[in-house]
């Protein structure tokens, strides 16, 4: 049985369906994220969940059983809001227990839940400091064991890292992906940053307009996404427009106007006349000379339209015969050399024919 469950879940403010029929099904030790666009209906999910709002329809079950009954100080949820809000004059001891002080808990049952959550963030030594005496890790780790020393059965986290600049951000996600996995406790997560939702969750549920338009794997969503929203939404991706012309056992051959037949993997729901997009990751793209390209059952002639050179890598916009321009994006494996075409340069540009997913309008 899923740990968290949610049944066609509705909440509307007035007319507006801020959360339109969403359904969930959350495993026990999974770290779910929850990604989408700001307004997609993603706090206001966290938010029924820990039962500071409830829909207007659908159910939303821990266990099995339906919380609706059960009010948010009842609920064994915990949810850790934006920027971790720590109490500057309390050190990380008094900051871990505050939560069981106000519940005037038996000072000998703080004191041993106190010490099993420092284990659990690896703080033991640190319980005397002050918030200002630790790194932005070891503040998110008080946070984290202040919300585990009620043992909760889920971690909400809204935005958690948002706040922080690129580099500490990217530390706290090794961080907090290591301190999810040793704790062991569910973790529901949102975000509008699709990178961190790729690189910390097991899976995913896209938002978008108070609805879910995908759950998977990260490297699923990425690779398979499902229609155009999550496509564009994760990553980058080139589009062009294309019809099924023909269905193979195992591929499908696409009409693209102007540019000819491109040959994509099979796919369910498609049928010969279907319209729709063709679309493909930059890194899928590979540009080079006649030669580099021939084994490539996709390949056309471009001309290099632009280059954007980003230190590691480097995004070749190049322009098709239909006037079409798709992005190949190259590392940059040989030191001190940006430029490995030039503007203007005629070139051929090709992908495999097991790279790249149509997608209906
Ligand atoms: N209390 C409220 N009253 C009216 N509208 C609300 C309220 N809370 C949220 N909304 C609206 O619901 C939509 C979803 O909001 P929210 O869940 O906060 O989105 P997200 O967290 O994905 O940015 C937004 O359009 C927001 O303006
Ligand atoms: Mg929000």
């Amino acid at each position: 049985m899923a740990l968290l469950e949610l049944r066609n879940v509705t909440r509307r403010f007035g007319d507006f369906a801020a959360v339109d029929d969403v359904s969930l099904s959350i495993e026990a030790g999974e770290f779910f994220t929850l990604l989408g666009p700001s307004g997609s209906g993603k706090t206001t999910i966290l938010r029924m969940i820990a039962g500071f709002d409830f829909p207007d329809a659908g159910q939303i079950l821990l266990d099995g059983k339906d919380l609706a009954d059960t009010p948010a100080e009842k609920r064994p949820i915990h949810t850790v809001f934006q920027s971790y809000a720590l109490f500057p004059h309390l050190s990380v001891a008094d900051n871990i227990s505050f939560p069981l002080r106000m519940a005037r808990r038996d000072p000998a049952e703080i004191r041993k839940r106190l010490t099993a959550a420092l284990e659990q963030v690896r703080l033991s030594g640190k319980a005397d400091r002050y918030p200002h005496e630790l790194s932005g890790g070891q503040q998110q780790r008080v946070a984290l064991a202040r919300a585990l020393v009620n043992r909760p059965r889920l971690l909400l986290l809204d935005e958690s890292l948002g706040a922080l600049d690129a580099k500490l951000r990217e530390e706290m996600q090794v961080e907090l992906i290591n301190l999810q996995r040793e704790v062991g406790i569910t973790f529901v997560f949102v975000t509008h940053a699709q990178v961190e939702a790729l690189a910390l969750s097991h899976r995913i549920a896209v938002m978008n307009q108070g609805r879910v338009e995908q759950v998977d794997e990260p490297a699923r969503l990425y690779g398979f996404p499902r229609n155009r929203f999550v496509a564009d939404f994760i990553g980058h991706i080139n589009m062009m427009e294309a019809q099924v012309a023909a269905a193979g056992h195992s591929h499908l051959h696409l009409a693209v106007a102007g540019l000819g037949e491109i040959v994509t993997p099979l796919q369910k729901d498609v049928a010969v006349g279907d319209k729709g997009v063709f679309a493909i990751r930059p890194e899928q793209v590979r540009i080079g000379l006649q030669a580099d390209l021939a084994e490539l059952k996709n390949h056309f002639p471009g001309e290099v339209h632009s280059l954007l050179y980003q230190g590691d890598v480097s995004v070749y916009r190049v322009r098709l015969p239909n006037g079409k321009v798709v992005e190949a994006l190259l590392p940059n494996a040989a030191p001190g050399r940006a430029e490995l075409f030039r503007m203007g340069a005629v070139i051929k540009v090709g992908w495999r024919h097991d790279a790249g997913v149509f997608l209906h309008e």
